[in-house]
């Protein structure tokens, strides 16, 4: 799909990705509606591009069913917001459980049901789900986080095979560290030495390949943590083992500490 003149609907665009997304997708010429619930940072972002603003809680059932109503007739959808719901189980409340399954899966998954029935009628669409490298390669510290990230990743797969033929594309982007901005970069958390990362600009030219090229999956990455993320998918207990080696629960537990506000 050329994005050109198209109108796409960016969830999480007050956060570091969806900035950078938002901006890649008005450069190649689209109508950006941006998404959030920071109704001052989407005031200026929407200033920068001439977007339209969308706030939505998408933790809210009744939101998320107004958000697609609302904006029942876009090209594109970039559901890209989320929780980065790191830490053990245990330190997790029944409520933030809940709100990390409604707002990184749940919300997704109801924004495509509402939108899917209008591209396949224009025979045009495409939806892109931001997943994780965390959706391909679980780690101590990231149930919560993994399980909707893998959810993420076997929907967008099943929905793409329901799709094909159909006109409508569908893909799954797995970002890796991404510095400069988002979850990672306010973390705070000083990675161990060699391990590499990306920017939000490369998340968003990503994100536009894989409208453009219908790609299925785009890694964005490093080659030595797509190399990881490859191993653990079939030598799960070698991975799990190398990263507990590697200090692997350290490094979770300071994740844990900051991103606790995010929760
Ligand atoms: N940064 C990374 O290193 C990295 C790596 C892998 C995957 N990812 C994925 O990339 C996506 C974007 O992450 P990011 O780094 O940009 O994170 P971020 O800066 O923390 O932004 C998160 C976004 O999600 C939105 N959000 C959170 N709760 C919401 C709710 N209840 N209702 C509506 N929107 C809500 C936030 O909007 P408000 O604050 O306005 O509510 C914000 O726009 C996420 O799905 C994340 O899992 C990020």
């Amino acid at each position: 799909m050329n994005v050109s003149g198209k109108t796409a609907l960016v969830t999480g665009a007050t956060g570091g990705l969806g900035h950078a997304i938002a901006r890649a997708l008005r450069a190649a010429g689209a109508n950006v509606v941006l998404s959030g619930r920071r109704a001052d940072v989407l005031a200026s972002l929407a200033a920068e591009l001439g977007a339209t603003i969308a706030a939505a809680d998408l933790s809210d059932a009744d939101s998320v069913r107004a958000l697609a109503a609302a904006h029942a007739d876009v090209d594109i959808l970039v559901a890209n917001a989320g929780l980065p719901a790191s830490g053990r189980l245990e330190s997790f409340t029944e409520e933030q459980i809940d709100r990390a399954l409604l707002v990184n899966l749940r919300a997704p998954i109801m924004l495509a049901h509402a939108l899917v029935p209008a591209m396949v009628a224009r025979g045009s669409g495409h939806i892109v789900f931001m997943s994780s490298l965390s959706g391909k390669a679980p780690a101590g510290g990231t149930a919560i986080y993994s399980a909707t990230k893998f959810g993420l990743r076997g929907f967008a797969g099943a929905l793409r095979a329901d799709l094909h033929d159909s006109g409508v594309g569908v893909s799954a982007i797995f970002p890796g560290f991404i510095r400069d901005a988002g979850m990672f970069e306010d973390a705070g958390v000083t990675l161990p030495k060699g391990t590499g990362t990306k920017s939000p600009e490369h998340v968003a030219k990503a994100t536009l390949r894989a409208i453009e090229r219908n790609k299925g999956e785009i890694d964005v990455a490093p080659m030595t943590l797509k190399l990881g993320a490859t191993i653990s998918g079939f030598a799960p207990e070698l991975s799990a083992t190398v990263t507990r080696k590697a200090g692997g629960a350290e490094i979770a537990a300071k994740f844990e500490a900051g991103q606790l506000d995010k929760r």
